[in-house]
C-alpha cells in the first residue's frame, strides 16, 4: 500500500511560528502520530506533503528514519491549491500496483483498527472513505448518498441547504486504487466556491467510471478530529490521555483520578500499581508490581522496582530505582542513577550518575554526584560530594557500612573505606580508612569569663 500524508496547510489559527503538524500531542508531533499509525500498516511507500514551515517538517521526518522501516519521502506543495493538488505532488512516488491511503498530518488520533477496516473494505479495486455521523457537521464535506450509495462529496461552501442538513461527513481519509487516482486527479478542476482542487471531487468521478465507493466508520468522532487551533489541540490531548488512562485502568492499574495523568511516551505497569494525581511520564517508564506513586512526580525514562514507594513531588530521569526503595518527597534522581533494593532517598536529596547499593540511605538534604556507594551506608543530612573542580569531574567511593556524618564534604577523588565513620562537618580531602573515625573539624573550645558586648550609651 502507498500512504500519502497531507501536511502542507499553514495552520494560521495555531497563532504560532511552529508549523501546525509539528505541535506536540502527548509529547510527540501531530505528524509523528500519523506516521506511526501509517507505519503500523507496513506501507511500501510513505510520502509526506509539506508546505509551510520550510525545512522544519522534512527535518523532523528525516529524524524518524528507522531500520526495517520504509523510508519516508517528502514532497513540497507550493503554493497550496487544495487537497487534490496536494495529493498530485506525491503521484510520482506512488506504486501503481498498490492502493493509496490518504491521511492528514493534523488528524492524530485515528486508530490503526479504523484504518485497517477502511483499507479492507476498499480492497484493491474500490474507493473507500472513512465517514462519521457528526452532530455538528459545519465546515466539513458532506457525504451525499443516493439509494444508500455514496455518489459524491460536497464541501460546506458549495452545499445546498438540503446538503448542509446531512450529518454524515468526510473525515478526509480515503483509500483509492492508484491508477484511478492518477487519472481522476489529472482531470480535476478548481471551478468551485474556494477555487481549489478538491480531492473530494474524485468520488463523483469514481461513480461516473463505475468504480464502487464504500465507507468505513471510526469508533468515535475524536478519531477523525483535526487540529486547527490550540483549543482543539488541548481537547485532543485530553481525549488521548483519557484513552491511555482507560487502558491502564483496564490493565488493573489504580489511578486516583484518570483525568489527572499525563503519559507522553510509553508507560508499562505491573500488577497492583497505584498512581496518584498529577504524575507526568515521558519516554519509556516501567513501574514493576506493587509500585506506589504519590502525587505530582515527573518520571522520564525510568525503571521503578517492585514494591517501591515514590512519595510526592519527585523528579526522576534516566534512573533506576530498586525494589522496595523509598524515594522522596522532593527527591531528584538525575541521569545515570542506579539504586539497588531498599534504598531510601529523602527530601531535597539530589543524586546524579551514581550507584547506590542495597539498604543505603540519604534521607535529607544531600548532593551525591559521580559516586559509588556500598550497602548499608548512611549519608547524613547536608552531605555533599564535591565532584567538580571547575574543569573536571571525579568520583567518590563510599564502601559498605560507612557512616557519613551530617554536613560533610567529600572532595573527589576520594574513598571512604568499609565501615568508616566521618564525624559531622568533616571536609574529607584524603581517603578515610576502613573501620575508623575520621574527622576534620576545628577543636571546640569554650572561652571562660567571656561576656557579651553591651550597647554603648550616647
Ligand atoms: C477537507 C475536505 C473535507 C473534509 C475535511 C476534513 C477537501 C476538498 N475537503 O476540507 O471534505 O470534511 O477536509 O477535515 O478535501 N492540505 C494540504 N494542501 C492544501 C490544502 C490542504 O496539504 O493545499 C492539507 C491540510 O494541511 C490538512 C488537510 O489537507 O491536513 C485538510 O485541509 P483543510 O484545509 O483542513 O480541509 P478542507 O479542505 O477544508
Ligand atoms: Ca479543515
Amino acid at each position: 500500500m502507498n500512504v500519502v500524508i497531507l501536511a502542507a496547510g499553514m495552520g494560521k489559527r495555531m497563532q504560532s511560528a511552529l508549523p501546525k503538524v509539528l505541535h506536540p500531542l502527548a509529547g510527540k508531533p501531530l505528524l509523528q502520530h500519523v506516521i506511526d499509525a501509517a507505519r503500523s500498516l507496513v506501507p511500501s511507500k510513505l510520502c509526506v506533503i509539506y508546505g509551510h514551515g520550510g525545512a522544519a517538517v522534512p527535518a523532523m521526518v528525516a529524524g524518524l528514519a528507522a531500520e526495517g522501516q520504509a523510508p519516508i519521502a517528502t514532497a513540497l506543495q507550493e503554493p497550496q491549491l487544495g487537497t487534490g493538488h496536494a495529493v498530485m505532488q506525491a503521484l510520482p512516488q506512488l506504486d501503481d500496483a498498490q492502493p493509496t491511503l490518504i491521511l492528514y498530518g493534523d488528524v492524530p488520533l485515528t486508530t490503526v483498527a479504523s484504518l485497517r477496516a477502511l483499507v479492507d473494505a476498499a480492497g484493491s479495486d474500490k474507493l473507500g472513505i472513512l465517514t462519521v455521523e457528526q452532530s455538528n457537521p459545519f465546515g466539513l464535506g458532506r457525504i451525499v448518498r443516493e439509494g444508500g450509495k455514496i455518489v459524491r462529496i460536497v464541501e460546506e461552501k458549495d452545499a445546498s441547504a438540503a446538503e448542509k442538513a446531512i450529518h454524515e461527513i468526510n473525515s478526509g481519509i480515503l483509500v483509492v486504487p492508484t491508477v484511478h487516482l492518477k487519472k481522476w486527479l489529472a482531470s480535476l478542476s478548481n471551478n468551485n466556491a474556494q477555487g481549489e482542487y478538491y480531492l473530494t471531487d474524485i468520488v463523483a468521478k469514481a461513480v461516473a467510471d463505475g468504480v464502487q465507493v464504500v465507507s468505513a466508520h471510526p469508533s468515535a468522532e475524536w478519531e477523525v478530529a483535526g487540529v486547527n487551533s490550540k483549543v482543539q489541540l488541548a481537547e485532543l490531548e485530553r481525549r488521548h490521555q483519557l484513552n491511555i488512562a482507560q487502558r491502564l485502568l483496564e490493565q488493573g492499574v489504580t489511578l486516583m483520578d484518570p483525568a489527572r495523568i499525563d503519559v507522553r511516551g510509553e508507560l508499562i505497569c505491573g500488577r497492583d500499581v497505584t498512581i496518584d494525581v498529577g504524575c507526568v511520564f515521558e519516554g519509556r517508564v516501567e513501574l514493576a508490581d506493587g509500585v506506589t506513586l504519590g502525587p505530582h512526580s515527573v518520571l522520564i525514562n525510568a525503571r521503578i522496582g517492585a514494591g517501591a514507594l515514590i512519595k510526592p513531588f519527585c523528579h526522576i530521569e534516566d534512573a533506576v530505582v530498586g525494589a522496595a526503595s523509598q524515594i522522596g518527597p522532593y527527591a531528584r534522581l538525575r541521569p545515570g542513577t542506579t539504586l539497588a533494593e531498599d534504598v531510601h532517598i529523602g527530601n531535597f536529596v539530589e543524586i546524579k550518575n551514581s550507584q547506590v547499593a542495597a539498604h543505603s540511605k540519604a534521607n535529607h538534604l544531600a548532593y551525591v554526584g559521580d559516586a559509588t556507594i556500598g550497602s548499608r551506608v548512611n549519608i547524613g543530612a547536608g552531605t555533599i560530594t564535591c565532584n567538580y573542580d571547575g574543569a573536571n569531574k571525579f568520583r567518590t567511593v563510599i564502601e559498605d557500612d560507612a557512616f557519613i556524618g551530617s554536613d560533610s564534604q567529600l572532595i573527589a577523588p576520594v574513598t571512604v573505606g568499609k565501615g568508616a565513620t566521618l564525624g559531622a562537618g568533616t571536609t574529607l580531602s584524603k581517603d578515610a580508612p576502613a573501620g575508623k573515625l575520621t574527622i576534620s573539624r576545628a577543636k571546640q573550645i569554650t572561652i571562660e569569663n567571656w561576656t557579651r558586648p553591651v550597647k554603648v550609651k550616647k
